[in-house]
Protein backbone atom coordinates (compact mmCIF):
# COMPACT_ATOMS: atom_id res chain seq x y z
CA UNK A 1 0.00 0.00 0.00
CA UNK A 2 1.33 3.10 -1.44
CA UNK A 3 1.20 6.44 1.35
CA UNK A 4 -1.54 7.56 -0.76
CA UNK A 5 -3.37 4.95 -0.63
CA UNK A 6 -2.64 4.45 3.27
CA UNK A 7 -4.30 8.24 3.79
CA UNK A 8 -6.94 7.62 1.86
CA UNK A 9 -7.61 4.20 3.56
CA UNK A 10 -7.38 5.74 6.85
CA UNK A 11 -9.48 8.72 5.75
CA UNK A 12 -12.27 6.29 4.87
CA UNK A 13 -12.20 4.63 8.34
CA UNK A 14 -13.78 7.27 9.75
CA UNK A 15 -14.01 10.81 11.81
CA UNK A 16 -11.58 8.79 14.61
CA UNK A 17 -8.51 8.62 12.24
CA UNK A 18 -9.39 11.85 10.16
CA UNK A 19 -9.01 14.19 13.33
CA UNK A 20 -5.68 12.39 14.61
CA UNK A 21 -4.15 12.25 11.05
CA UNK A 22 -5.97 14.26 8.33
CA UNK A 23 -3.22 16.70 7.06
CA UNK A 24 -5.29 18.14 4.46
CA UNK A 25 -6.69 19.64 7.58
CA UNK A 26 -3.32 21.62 7.50
CA UNK A 27 -3.00 22.98 4.17
CA UNK A 28 -2.18 19.35 2.71
CA UNK A 29 -3.39 17.72 -0.63
CA UNK A 30 -3.54 13.97 -0.45
CA UNK A 31 -0.54 13.21 -2.52
CA UNK A 32 2.76 11.30 -1.12
CA UNK A 33 4.61 13.42 1.69
CA UNK A 34 8.13 13.40 0.26
CA UNK A 35 10.90 14.25 2.61
CA UNK A 36 11.16 17.98 2.35
CA UNK A 37 15.03 17.70 1.79
CA UNK A 38 17.68 16.31 -0.25
CA UNK A 39 20.63 14.29 0.45
CA UNK A 40 24.10 16.25 0.12
CA UNK A 41 26.28 13.77 1.67
CA UNK A 42 25.60 10.08 2.45
CA UNK A 43 26.39 7.73 5.31
CA UNK A 44 27.06 4.05 3.84
CA UNK A 45 24.88 1.27 6.19
CA UNK A 46 26.17 -2.43 6.02
CA UNK A 47 24.11 -5.41 5.30
CA UNK A 48 25.06 -8.26 7.59
CA UNK A 49 23.73 -12.10 6.77
CA UNK A 50 20.99 -13.91 8.92
CA UNK A 51 24.38 -15.85 10.43
CA UNK A 52 26.34 -13.09 10.64
CA UNK A 53 23.53 -11.66 13.15
CA UNK A 54 23.46 -14.33 15.21
CA UNK A 55 26.54 -14.51 15.68
CA UNK A 56 27.07 -11.02 16.77
CA UNK A 57 23.53 -11.30 19.19
CA UNK A 58 25.36 -14.19 20.73
CA UNK A 59 28.39 -12.15 21.15
CA UNK A 60 26.28 -9.08 22.95
CA UNK A 61 25.22 -11.22 25.51
CA UNK A 62 21.43 -10.98 23.36
CA UNK A 63 21.45 -6.86 24.58
CA UNK A 64 21.21 -4.82 22.15
CA UNK A 65 23.04 -1.95 23.81
CA UNK A 66 25.97 -3.81 23.67
CA UNK A 67 25.98 -4.12 19.62
CA UNK A 68 28.56 -2.40 17.08
CA UNK A 69 26.45 0.25 15.53
CA UNK A 70 28.34 -0.60 12.59
CA UNK A 71 26.72 -4.11 12.72
CA UNK A 72 23.14 -2.12 12.49
CA UNK A 73 21.11 -1.61 9.63
CA UNK A 74 18.81 0.45 10.53
CA UNK A 75 19.23 2.15 14.40
CA UNK A 76 16.29 3.26 15.65
CA UNK A 77 17.34 2.76 19.39
CA UNK A 78 16.50 6.45 20.30
CA UNK A 79 16.33 9.81 18.30
CA UNK A 80 18.46 11.70 20.45
CA UNK A 81 21.49 13.15 19.30
CA UNK A 82 21.60 10.81 16.29
CA UNK A 83 19.67 13.39 14.24
CA UNK A 84 20.93 14.72 10.83
CA UNK A 85 21.70 18.64 10.34
CA UNK A 86 21.04 20.68 7.75
CA UNK A 87 23.35 23.10 5.40
CA UNK A 88 22.29 26.23 7.31
CA UNK A 89 23.51 24.38 10.73
CA UNK A 90 26.65 22.61 9.13
CA UNK A 91 27.63 26.35 7.92
CA UNK A 92 26.51 27.63 11.28
CA UNK A 93 28.87 25.14 12.67
CA UNK A 94 32.10 27.16 10.73
CA UNK A 95 30.93 31.11 12.70
CA UNK A 96 31.45 29.18 15.90
CA UNK A 97 32.86 31.39 18.15
CA UNK A 98 35.29 29.53 20.44
CA UNK A 99 35.93 32.28 23.03
CA UNK A 100 36.12 31.39 26.83
CA UNK A 101 33.93 33.99 27.76
CA UNK A 102 31.12 36.51 25.82
CA UNK A 103 31.62 34.45 22.44
CA UNK A 104 29.25 35.65 20.10
CA UNK A 105 27.89 32.34 19.56
CA UNK A 106 26.05 32.46 23.18
CA UNK A 107 24.48 35.25 21.81
CA UNK A 108 23.17 34.18 18.66
CA UNK A 109 22.44 30.66 20.67
CA UNK A 110 20.15 32.96 23.37
CA UNK A 111 18.13 35.15 21.53
CA UNK A 112 17.14 32.23 18.80
CA UNK A 113 16.02 30.43 22.21
CA UNK A 114 14.39 33.64 23.35
CA UNK A 115 12.73 34.10 20.00
CA UNK A 116 10.81 30.91 20.78
CA UNK A 117 10.74 30.22 24.39
CA UNK A 118 10.75 33.63 25.68
CA UNK A 119 11.94 33.18 29.06
CA UNK A 120 14.23 35.58 30.78
CA UNK A 121 17.12 33.72 31.38
CA UNK A 122 19.12 31.30 28.81
CA UNK A 123 21.60 28.84 30.52
CA UNK A 124 23.72 26.04 28.26
CA UNK A 125 24.29 22.90 29.55
CA UNK A 126 25.84 19.93 27.71
CA UNK A 127 22.28 17.92 27.24
CA UNK A 128 18.82 17.27 29.02
CA UNK A 129 20.10 15.86 32.45
CA UNK A 130 22.76 18.24 32.84
CA UNK A 131 20.10 21.08 33.12
CA UNK A 132 17.56 18.57 34.90
CA UNK A 133 20.27 18.23 37.43
CA UNK A 134 21.09 22.11 38.16
CA UNK A 135 17.58 22.88 38.28
CA UNK A 136 16.47 20.10 40.74
CA UNK A 137 19.64 21.30 43.18
CA UNK A 138 18.55 24.66 43.38
CA UNK A 139 14.67 24.31 43.56
CA UNK A 140 14.43 21.00 45.40
CA UNK A 141 15.31 19.93 49.21
CA UNK A 142 15.07 16.40 50.54
CA UNK A 143 11.27 15.53 51.44
CA UNK A 144 9.88 17.87 48.50
CA UNK A 145 7.59 16.27 45.95
CA UNK A 146 7.68 16.99 42.21
CA UNK A 147 4.70 16.39 39.83
CA UNK A 148 5.28 15.50 36.61
CA UNK A 149 2.66 14.40 34.01
CA UNK A 150 5.00 11.04 33.75
CA UNK A 151 8.97 11.69 34.79
CA UNK A 152 11.50 10.90 32.00
CA UNK A 153 14.02 7.83 33.31
CA UNK A 154 16.92 10.92 34.13
CA UNK A 155 14.16 13.42 35.02
CA UNK A 156 13.25 11.03 37.85
CA UNK A 157 16.58 10.07 38.97
CA UNK A 158 17.67 13.71 39.15
CA UNK A 159 14.52 14.45 41.67
CA UNK A 160 15.44 11.35 43.77
CA UNK A 161 19.27 12.09 44.04
CA UNK A 162 18.40 15.44 45.47
CA UNK A 163 16.15 13.42 48.03
CA UNK A 164 12.83 14.61 46.85
CA UNK A 165 10.17 12.41 45.48
CA UNK A 166 9.28 11.96 41.35
CA UNK A 167 5.33 11.48 41.28
CA UNK A 168 3.96 10.55 37.45
CA UNK A 169 -0.03 11.91 37.50
CA UNK A 170 -0.85 10.90 34.05
CA UNK A 171 -4.00 11.57 32.56
CA UNK A 172 -6.33 8.65 33.10
CA UNK A 173 -6.36 7.19 29.17
CA UNK A 174 -2.59 7.14 29.49
CA UNK A 175 -3.14 3.81 30.97
CA UNK A 176 -4.44 2.24 28.29
CA UNK A 177 -2.03 1.51 25.40
CA UNK A 178 -4.55 0.41 22.84
CA UNK A 179 -7.31 3.20 23.28
CA UNK A 180 -7.20 6.24 20.48
CA UNK A 181 -7.18 9.61 21.75
CA UNK A 182 -5.45 12.78 20.68
CA UNK A 183 -4.09 13.87 23.67
CA UNK A 184 -2.82 10.80 26.20
CA UNK A 185 0.13 12.53 27.05
CA UNK A 186 -1.74 15.34 29.69
CA UNK A 187 -1.45 15.72 33.09
CA UNK A 188 -4.10 14.44 35.22
CA UNK A 189 -5.19 18.23 36.59
CA UNK A 190 -7.67 16.41 39.68
CA UNK A 191 -5.13 14.27 40.63
CA UNK A 192 -2.62 17.25 40.79
CA UNK A 193 -4.82 19.40 42.99
CA UNK A 194 -5.22 16.45 45.28
CA UNK A 195 -1.57 15.96 45.95
CA UNK A 196 -0.95 19.35 46.67
CA UNK A 197 -3.72 19.34 48.74
CA UNK A 198 -2.47 15.73 50.74
CA UNK A 199 1.13 17.03 50.76
CA UNK A 200 1.00 20.83 51.21
CA UNK A 201 1.90 23.65 48.97
CA UNK A 202 4.96 24.21 50.97
CA UNK A 203 6.40 21.29 49.73
CA UNK A 204 5.91 21.26 45.84
CA UNK A 205 9.09 23.68 45.05
CA UNK A 206 7.77 23.01 40.83
CA UNK A 207 5.56 21.18 38.76
CA UNK A 208 6.89 19.75 35.35
CA UNK A 209 5.06 18.92 32.12
CA UNK A 210 6.84 17.09 29.57
CA UNK A 211 6.20 17.93 25.94
CA UNK A 212 5.54 15.24 24.42
CA UNK A 213 5.27 12.50 26.97
CA UNK A 214 8.44 10.10 26.46
CA UNK A 215 7.86 7.48 28.78
CA UNK A 216 3.69 7.64 28.12
CA UNK A 217 4.18 6.94 24.48
CA UNK A 218 5.91 9.73 22.82
CA UNK A 219 1.77 11.80 23.43
CA UNK A 220 1.17 15.03 23.14
CA UNK A 221 0.01 17.48 26.09
CA UNK A 222 -3.23 19.65 24.64
CA UNK A 223 -2.46 23.59 25.16
CA UNK A 224 -5.73 23.44 27.47
CA UNK A 225 -4.26 20.93 29.50
CA UNK A 226 -1.01 22.80 30.02
CA UNK A 227 -3.42 26.12 30.84
CA UNK A 228 -5.63 24.28 33.25
CA UNK A 229 -2.29 22.66 34.72
CA UNK A 230 -0.65 26.31 34.79
CA UNK A 231 -3.54 27.37 36.22
CA UNK A 232 -3.30 25.12 39.39
CA UNK A 233 0.22 26.22 39.56
CA UNK A 234 -0.83 29.88 39.66
CA UNK A 235 -3.64 29.89 42.07
CA UNK A 236 -0.83 27.71 44.51
CA UNK A 237 1.73 30.09 43.30
CA UNK A 238 4.29 27.07 42.17
CA UNK A 239 6.57 27.70 39.57
CA UNK A 240 5.63 25.60 36.23
CA UNK A 241 8.57 24.18 34.15
CA UNK A 242 8.22 22.23 31.12
CA UNK A 243 10.87 19.12 30.14
CA UNK A 244 10.78 20.76 26.80
CA UNK A 245 12.79 18.02 24.40
CA UNK A 246 9.84 17.69 21.66
CA UNK A 247 8.04 20.89 22.32
CA UNK A 248 8.35 21.63 18.33
CA UNK A 249 6.36 17.30 17.17
CA UNK A 250 3.36 18.99 20.59
CA UNK A 251 3.12 21.92 19.02
CA UNK A 252 2.20 20.47 15.53
CA UNK A 253 -0.16 17.72 17.16
CA UNK A 254 -1.79 21.04 18.50
CA UNK A 255 -2.30 22.50 15.37
CA UNK A 256 -3.52 19.01 14.01
CA UNK A 257 -5.66 17.75 16.52
CA UNK A 258 -6.69 20.71 18.77
CA UNK A 259 -9.94 22.83 18.15
CA UNK A 260 -8.79 26.37 16.76
CA UNK A 261 -5.37 25.82 16.49
CA UNK A 262 -5.19 24.69 12.34
CA UNK A 263 -4.71 27.77 11.31
CA UNK A 264 -1.95 28.70 13.55
CA UNK A 265 1.82 28.09 12.71
CA UNK A 266 4.00 25.65 15.21
CA UNK A 267 6.28 28.45 16.05
CA UNK A 268 3.17 30.58 17.68
CA UNK A 269 1.66 27.61 19.51
CA UNK A 270 4.98 26.82 21.02
CA UNK A 271 5.53 30.15 22.01
CA UNK A 272 2.05 30.53 23.46
CA UNK A 273 2.04 27.46 25.45
CA UNK A 274 5.91 28.20 26.95
CA UNK A 275 3.99 31.51 28.59
CA UNK A 276 2.07 29.26 30.42
CA UNK A 277 5.25 28.23 32.18
CA UNK A 278 8.10 30.11 34.32
CA UNK A 279 11.23 28.19 33.00
CA UNK A 280 11.80 24.79 31.29
CA UNK A 281 14.90 22.05 30.85
CA UNK A 282 15.75 21.00 27.40
CA UNK A 283 17.75 18.63 25.73
CA UNK A 284 18.61 19.87 22.43
CA UNK A 285 19.64 16.44 21.32
CA UNK A 286 16.07 15.89 20.41
CA UNK A 287 13.80 19.22 18.95
CA UNK A 288 16.85 20.99 18.80
CA UNK A 289 18.37 19.27 15.90
CA UNK A 290 21.72 18.87 17.01
CA UNK A 291 24.22 15.94 17.96
CA UNK A 292 24.65 17.37 21.89
CA UNK A 293 23.75 20.05 24.08
CA UNK A 294 20.90 21.49 25.71
CA UNK A 295 19.53 24.36 28.15
CA UNK A 296 18.00 25.62 31.17
CA UNK A 297 15.55 29.06 31.02
CA UNK A 298 13.97 30.79 34.01
CA UNK A 299 12.17 34.08 34.36
CA UNK A 300 13.42 33.83 38.23
CA UNK A 301 16.66 35.93 38.47
CA UNK A 302 17.35 34.98 41.95
CA UNK A 303 17.02 31.28 40.84
CA UNK A 304 19.11 31.73 37.63
CA UNK A 305 22.06 33.19 39.52
CA UNK A 306 22.43 30.40 41.59
CA UNK A 307 21.86 28.07 38.54
CA UNK A 308 24.93 29.92 37.09
CA UNK A 309 26.75 29.30 40.00
CA UNK A 310 26.16 25.70 39.72
CA UNK A 311 27.05 25.67 36.60
CA UNK A 312 30.50 27.00 36.72
CA UNK A 313 30.94 24.66 38.92
CA UNK A 314 30.37 21.46 37.37
CA UNK A 315 29.66 22.43 33.67
CA UNK A 316 31.36 25.56 32.14
CA UNK A 317 31.20 29.35 32.37
CA UNK A 318 27.62 30.44 31.70
CA UNK A 319 28.39 31.43 28.28
CA UNK A 320 29.00 27.99 26.81
CA UNK A 321 28.04 25.65 29.60
CA UNK A 322 29.94 22.88 28.62
CA UNK A 323 29.47 23.04 24.76
CA UNK A 324 31.33 24.45 22.30
CA UNK A 325 31.01 27.91 20.28
CA UNK A 326 30.06 25.61 17.31
CA UNK A 327 27.44 23.43 19.29
CA UNK A 328 25.80 26.78 20.52
CA UNK A 329 25.30 27.82 16.69
CA UNK A 330 23.95 24.10 15.77
CA UNK A 331 21.32 24.85 18.00
CA UNK A 332 20.71 28.13 17.57
CA UNK A 333 19.66 27.36 14.02
CA UNK A 334 18.49 23.94 14.96
CA UNK A 335 15.33 25.16 17.08
CA UNK A 336 13.87 27.48 14.44
CA UNK A 337 14.32 24.29 11.57
CA UNK A 338 12.35 22.26 13.97
CA UNK A 339 9.36 24.30 14.11
CA UNK A 340 9.37 24.28 10.04
CA UNK A 341 5.90 22.90 8.88
CA UNK A 342 7.02 21.30 5.86
CA UNK A 343 9.77 19.34 8.52
CA UNK A 344 7.02 18.32 11.27
CA UNK A 345 4.22 17.65 8.92
CA UNK A 346 6.74 15.14 6.94
CA UNK A 347 8.15 14.22 10.45
CA UNK A 348 4.09 13.12 12.07
CA UNK A 349 3.37 11.75 9.08
CA UNK A 350 6.30 9.15 8.72
CA UNK A 351 6.06 7.93 11.98
CA UNK A 352 2.45 8.07 11.90
CA UNK A 353 2.35 5.63 8.37
CA UNK A 354 4.24 3.32 10.41
CA UNK A 355 2.49 2.62 13.49
CA UNK A 356 -0.60 2.64 11.61
CA UNK A 357 0.42 0.16 9.27
CA UNK A 358 1.45 -2.06 11.19
CA UNK A 359 -1.85 -1.47 13.63
CA UNK A 360 -3.63 -2.69 10.35
CA UNK A 361 -2.30 -5.96 10.28
CA UNK A 362 -3.08 -6.34 13.55
CA UNK A 363 0.30 -5.77 15.22
CA UNK A 364 -0.72 -4.29 19.09
CA UNK A 365 1.01 -0.89 19.20
CA UNK A 366 0.56 2.03 22.31
CA UNK A 367 -2.55 4.01 20.08
CA UNK A 368 -2.28 6.45 18.62
CA UNK A 369 1.51 6.54 17.15
CA UNK A 370 3.78 9.67 19.11
CA UNK A 371 5.61 11.78 17.89
CA UNK A 372 9.04 10.31 17.97
CA UNK A 373 8.26 6.43 17.94
CA UNK A 374 6.19 4.10 17.43
CA UNK A 375 5.67 1.45 20.76
CA UNK A 376 4.93 -2.22 20.46
CA UNK A 377 2.86 -3.83 23.74
CA UNK A 378 5.54 -6.71 23.41
CA UNK A 379 3.00 -8.68 26.47
CA UNK A 380 0.36 -8.46 23.53
CA UNK A 381 2.56 -9.13 20.88
CA UNK A 382 4.46 -12.44 22.55
CA UNK A 383 1.36 -13.43 25.24
CA UNK A 384 3.02 -16.54 24.83
CA UNK A 385 5.84 -15.71 26.82
CA UNK A 386 5.73 -14.33 30.29
CA UNK A 387 6.93 -10.88 32.03
CA UNK A 388 9.69 -12.76 33.72
CA UNK A 389 11.21 -13.59 30.39
CA UNK A 390 11.72 -10.61 28.78
CA UNK A 391 8.95 -10.56 25.91
CA UNK A 392 10.39 -7.05 25.20
CA UNK A 393 13.98 -8.14 24.85
CA UNK A 394 13.12 -11.41 22.83
CA UNK A 395 11.09 -9.14 20.36
CA UNK A 396 13.51 -6.33 19.87
CA UNK A 397 16.10 -9.19 19.46
CA UNK A 398 14.31 -10.82 16.91
CA UNK A 399 13.81 -7.35 15.03
CA UNK A 400 17.33 -7.47 14.73
CA UNK A 401 17.84 -10.89 13.72
CA UNK A 402 15.03 -10.85 10.91
CA UNK A 403 16.46 -7.44 9.42
CA UNK A 404 19.32 -5.31 11.48
CA UNK A 405 17.18 -2.97 13.25
CA UNK A 406 17.88 -2.04 16.63
CA UNK A 407 15.23 -1.09 18.85
CA UNK A 408 15.33 -0.65 22.55
CA UNK A 409 13.09 -2.28 25.36
CA UNK A 410 11.29 -0.60 27.47
CA UNK A 411 10.24 -3.24 30.04
CA UNK A 412 10.84 -6.07 32.83
CA UNK A 413 14.26 -5.61 31.87
CA UNK A 414 14.89 -1.59 32.38
CA UNK A 415 12.25 -1.06 35.19
CA UNK A 416 12.33 -4.72 37.31
CA UNK A 417 9.90 -7.16 37.87
CA UNK A 418 7.10 -4.39 38.79
CA UNK A 419 7.17 -2.37 35.42
CA UNK A 420 3.53 -2.18 34.49
CA UNK A 421 4.01 -2.78 30.48
CA UNK A 422 6.95 -4.59 28.30
CA UNK A 423 7.24 -2.24 25.47
CA UNK A 424 9.55 -1.94 22.44
CA UNK A 425 10.54 1.58 21.16
CA UNK A 426 11.51 2.09 17.95
CA UNK A 427 12.42 6.13 17.75
CA UNK A 428 12.89 7.95 14.55
CA UNK A 429 15.86 9.83 14.38
CA UNK A 430 15.58 13.67 12.30
CA UNK A 431 15.62 13.57 8.94
CA UNK A 432 17.96 10.63 8.72
CA UNK A 433 15.75 7.75 7.11
CA UNK A 434 13.57 7.89 4.07
CA UNK A 435 10.00 6.52 3.75
CA UNK A 436 11.79 3.05 1.83
CA UNK A 437 13.35 2.63 5.34
CA UNK A 438 9.79 2.76 6.83
CA UNK A 439 8.55 0.53 4.34
CA UNK A 440 11.87 -1.90 5.04
CA UNK A 441 11.02 -1.43 8.74
CA UNK A 442 7.11 -2.11 8.51
CA UNK A 443 8.30 -5.54 6.08
CA UNK A 444 10.69 -6.85 9.21
CA UNK A 445 7.68 -6.06 11.34
CA UNK A 446 5.43 -8.21 9.65
CA UNK A 447 7.47 -10.88 8.95
CA UNK A 448 8.46 -11.30 13.14
CA UNK A 449 4.56 -11.07 14.02
CA UNK A 450 3.85 -13.77 11.31
CA UNK A 451 6.10 -16.19 12.98
CA UNK A 452 5.37 -14.63 16.33
CA UNK A 453 4.30 -17.83 18.17
CA UNK A 454 8.64 -19.22 17.49
CA UNK A 455 9.69 -16.75 19.33
CA UNK A 456 10.94 -17.76 22.64
CA UNK A 457 11.69 -15.81 25.86
CA UNK A 458 15.10 -14.64 27.75
CA UNK A 459 16.78 -15.22 30.65
CA UNK A 460 19.22 -12.78 32.63
CA UNK A 461 22.33 -14.23 33.24
CA UNK A 462 24.41 -10.89 34.90
CA UNK A 463 22.80 -7.99 35.71
CA UNK A 464 24.53 -4.82 36.83
CA UNK A 465 22.99 -3.46 40.75
CA UNK A 466 21.54 -0.32 39.02
CA UNK A 467 20.58 0.56 35.06
CA UNK A 468 20.50 -2.69 34.75
CA UNK A 469 19.74 -2.79 31.05
CA UNK A 470 22.72 -1.17 29.62
CA UNK A 471 24.67 -3.87 30.28
CA UNK A 472 22.63 -6.91 31.43
CA UNK A 473 23.48 -10.46 29.80
CA UNK A 474 21.14 -12.48 28.52
CA UNK A 475 20.33 -16.21 26.73
CA UNK A 476 17.43 -17.63 25.21
CA UNK A 477 14.94 -19.85 27.38
CA UNK A 478 15.61 -22.99 25.84
CA UNK A 479 12.69 -25.60 25.58
CA UNK A 480 9.10 -24.80 26.35
CA UNK A 481 7.99 -21.30 27.86
CA UNK A 482 7.06 -21.80 31.60
CA UNK A 483 5.64 -19.12 34.09
CA UNK A 484 8.20 -20.23 36.91
CA UNK A 485 11.92 -19.78 35.45
CA UNK A 486 14.22 -18.29 38.09
CA UNK A 487 16.35 -15.27 37.16
CA UNK A 488 19.69 -16.23 37.39
CA UNK A 489 21.79 -13.27 39.25
CA UNK A 490 25.32 -13.19 39.04
CA UNK A 491 26.89 -10.25 39.37
CA UNK A 492 30.31 -11.29 39.60
CA UNK A 493 30.44 -13.75 36.84
CA UNK A 494 32.18 -11.70 33.38
N1 LIG B 1 13.57 14.43 29.14
C1 LIG B 1 13.03 13.63 28.21
C2 LIG B 1 11.55 13.66 27.99
C3 LIG B 1 13.86 12.79 27.43
O1 LIG B 1 13.30 12.01 26.51
C4 LIG B 1 15.26 12.80 27.65
C5 LIG B 1 16.15 11.93 26.89
C6 LIG B 1 15.77 13.67 28.64
C7 LIG B 1 14.90 14.46 29.36
C8 LIG B 1 17.25 13.75 28.94
O2 LIG B 1 17.94 14.37 27.92
O3 LIG B 1 19.49 12.62 27.03
O4 LIG B 1 19.91 15.06 26.63
O5 LIG B 1 20.23 14.09 28.87
N2 LIG B 1 15.73 10.95 26.19
C9 LIG B 1 16.54 10.07 25.37
C10 LIG B 1 15.69 8.97 24.80
C11 LIG B 1 17.79 9.57 25.99
O6 LIG B 1 16.23 8.03 24.18
O7 LIG B 1 14.45 9.06 24.91
P1 LIG B 1 19.47 14.01 27.60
Amino acid sequence: MSFVDWLVFFQEKGQNYRSLFDLSGAGMPIRTIIEPFRIKSVEPIRWTTREQREQLLRAAYYNLFLLPAGDVLIDLLTDSGTGAMSTHQWAAVMEGDESYAGSLSFVRFRDSIHDIFGYKHVIPAHQGRAAERILFSCMCKKGDVVPNNTHFDTTRANVEFVGAEAVDLPCAEAKQPSINRPFKGNMHVGALEELIARVGRERVPLVMLTITNNSGGGQPVSMENARAVSDVCRKHRIPLYFDACRFAENSYFIKLREPGFADRRPKSIAQEMFQLGDGCTMSAKKDGMANIGGFLCTNDDLLAQQERNLLILTEGYPTYGGLAGRDLEAIAVGVEEALDEDYLRYRIASTGYLGNHIAEHGVPIVQPPGGHAIYLDARAFLPHIPADQFPGVALANELYLEGGIRSVEIGTLMFGPNAKLDLVRLAIPRRVYTQSHIDYVIEVILEVWNRREQIRGMRLTYEAPFLRHFTARLEPVVGRPSNNTVIEKTATRG
